[in-house]
């Protein structure tokens, strides 16, 4: 509900010049204090998802690190499978790759193949959505698997960044900021 969400969005932390000046840095871990707030996240998500997609979602994709605390919980309700996508050198067996481009330099992120078999339902879900750069490359390891993105979930959305542009498959955010 409305009240859900805003009583949510009121537990954020909200942290001026970190990781560096100029960044308002908004922090979800305080609202794991509270199992009540999660219960009333993780329903509002999983509700959007089932009242959205009348075919099965098969894998919910986490982006490492925050993606790995949200996705195995919306997986677990949906009865889907999870897999994790995580920077280069991390995960074992063949794997697929995608490189995509930070504030400075570039990263390299993977996925198992054996996790994401050919046309797979997918959903990709991270914590947060500023340019949409690491989202989008996640999209195209399932593009590489074979595999088809149903949707983008992020808990919070940074709206000015415009990251959702970036993306080319429907975009849920709980939170807008
Ligand atoms: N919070 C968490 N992660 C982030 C943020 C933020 O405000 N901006 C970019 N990545």
């Amino acid at each position: 509900s409305n009240f859900d969400i805003e009583r949510i969005k009121s537990m954020l932390g909200t942290h001026a010049d970190f990781p560096k000046e100029g960044i308002v840095f908004k922090d979800m871990f305080p609202v794991f204090q509270d199992p009540t707030a999660v219960e009333a996240l993780i329903t509002n998500i999983v509700y959007h998802l089932t009242s959205t997609h009348k075919e099965k979602i098969d894998v919910v994709v986490g982006l490492d690190a925050r993606g790995f605390l949200f996705g195995p919980l919306i997986a677990l309700r949906l009865g889907a499978a999870f897999a994790p996508v995580r920077k280069a050198g991390k995960l074992p067996g063949d794997c697929a790759r995608a490189v995509y481009a930070k504030e400075y330099g570039e990263d390299v992120f993977e996925v198992q193949k054996s996790a994401i078999k050919p046309n797979a339902r997918v959903v990709i879900v991270d914590d947060l959505i500023a340019t949409g750069g690491s989202a989008g490359a996640a999209g195209e390891l399932i593009k590489k698997c074979d595999a088809k993105v149903v949707e983008y979930v992020f808990v919070m959305e940074l709206d000015f960044l415009n990251g959702r542009k970036a993306l080319d498959a429907p975009v849920y955010s709980l939170i807008h900021l």
